[in-house]
């Protein structure tokens, strides 16, 4: 099929003649939309969009969706969905009064995951992960970052990142990968941390950038992780083998991740639980995008980033699922969206345009999705008619989705 007209959109959202750069401020509260519209679509890209009493287009196929409304695909920036296993038991720990931080120093979190994922196999990974992957798009994910992480031996990283590739060569949406060898130091290497450091500098980045098994370089910059030094150190690294950085910072606290990220001109410093006024302050000064993962905050408990504080100081927030065995083991980017509202105060505008175009950006695919402007790919989702597009966040954990166009295909989901 050449064209695909969609007529009789109740609301066509996020409609944009350019996206030149991250919103921020004002421009972040206004998400531009068109009543009773139509959307031309030629094979996998958006040609033209208007509204419905101008004169509207021929097309090979033409589709009346009665009313319904037309969303662009999520932009979800930061996923860790590779993974061998869940780890329910230690959300059952969690429940019995252990904390994160503690499960994670005895053995557990990142290297439970870690031990379990050298014992999968390759294709073992890939189909539970084809799962995942296939379960978001479900969600409305048009663009998707994933991370390795669990490996944490050469070949165990250069496993997941090759799943990731298979992923991306597989499937219609976008996948971005991101080595993050950093992400615990393996308990083989607890009394000789360095020579882990080492063996991903001198070892790791330049095999998985070679290969071309990545495009980002992250480290879990965080107390009990990796010291600010290390990660400019592992970052400096990555960018000699062209491995731009975007870093886990400020998690568990203000332990100077935004600094190194800043300093290491990463596209993205992710987390931010633990911000005071001088990392907004750097940030403000900075291309760095802050990426807020609230899921991870209502999961472990955690206090939210101060989403509302950082929108009023003007920075481009971008919101993402953070989607883990871990510490989030969900990737419906609109919970994601009710949370960024109920919770840091996000307006619903605001909270969409960080899970859509923001997020495209914290990606570098911002020419190609996170909004409905000519040119870019034809990756949308449709819900009934709304009476407000607060409907979204305000109902929470409801399936408001029912046809997902990827690449400007209907997406059958399973
Ligand atoms: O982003 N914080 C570091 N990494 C993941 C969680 C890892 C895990 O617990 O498996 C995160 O939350
Ligand atoms: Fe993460």
């Amino acid at each position: 099929m050449a064209t695909l007209l969609l007529t009789n959109i109740g609301k066509l959202i996020q409609t944009r003649q350019t996206t030149e750069n991250p919103l921020s401020g004002e421009d972040l509260k206004s998400l531009p939309s068109l009543d009773n519209a139509w959307l031309l679509i030629d094979q996998d890209t958006i040609e033209d969009f208007g509204s419905m009493s101008t004169e509207v287009p021929r097309a090979d196929e033409v589709l009346d969706v009665n009313g319904d409304w037309v969303f662009p695909g999520f932009c979800d920036s930061h996923t860790h969905i590779v993974f061998a296993e869940s780890r329910e038991k230690e959300f059952v720990m969690r429940l019995q009064g252990k904390s994160y931080e503690e499960i994670a120093a005895e053995g557990g979190g990142i290297l439970n995951s870690a031990r379990k994922l050298r014992e999968t196999s390759e294709d073992d990974l890939y189909m539970s992960a084809m799962g995942r992957l296939e379960e978001v798009i479900g969600y409305g994910t048009a663009a998707i970052e994933i991370k390795s992480g669990y490996g944490l031996t050469f070949d165990s990283e250069v496993k997941m990142l090759r799943v990731i590739k298979r992923l991306k060569d597989t499937y219609p949406v976008s996948v971005k990968a991101t080595f993050l060898g950093a992400h615990a130091i393996p308990t083989a290497y607890k009394d000789n941390r360095q020579d882990y450091i080492k063996l991903i500098c001198d070892e790791m980045i330049p095999y998985v950038a070679g290969e071309g098994l990545a495009d980002y370089c992250d480290v879990f910059c965080d107390r009990g992780f990796f010291t600010p030094q290390e990660t400019e150190f592992i970052l400096e690294a990555g960018w000699k083998h062209g491995l731009k950085p975007k870093i886990h910072a400020n998690e568990l606290g203000i332990t100077g991740g935004v600094q190194a990220g800043v300093a290491q001109n990463a596209i993205s410093v992710d987390h931010l639980e633990a911000m005071s006024q001088v990392e907004i302050d750097l940030l403000k000064g900075s291309k760095t995008l802050p990426t807020l993962l609230p899921s991870t905050s209502f999961f472990l408990g955690l206090p939210y980033a101060q989403g509302r504080k950082m929108a009023d100081e003007g920075l481009p927030i971008v919101l993402a699922s953070d989607y883990n065995p871990g510490s989030t083991p969900s990737g419906k980017m609109s919970f994601v969206l009710s949370l960024a509202c109920l919770k840091m105060k996000l307006l619903p505008e605001e909270a969409f345009n960080a899970a859509t175009i923001n997020g495209a950006f914290a990606m570098e695919v911002e020419n190609e999705y996170g909004s409905i402007t000519k040119g870019k790919r034809a990756s949308i989702y449709l819900t009934k008619p709304m009476n407000d597009l607060a409907f979204v966040p305000y109902a929470f954990g409801s399936d408001l989705i029912h046809t997902i166009i990827i690449d400007g295909e209907v997406w059958d989901r399973k």
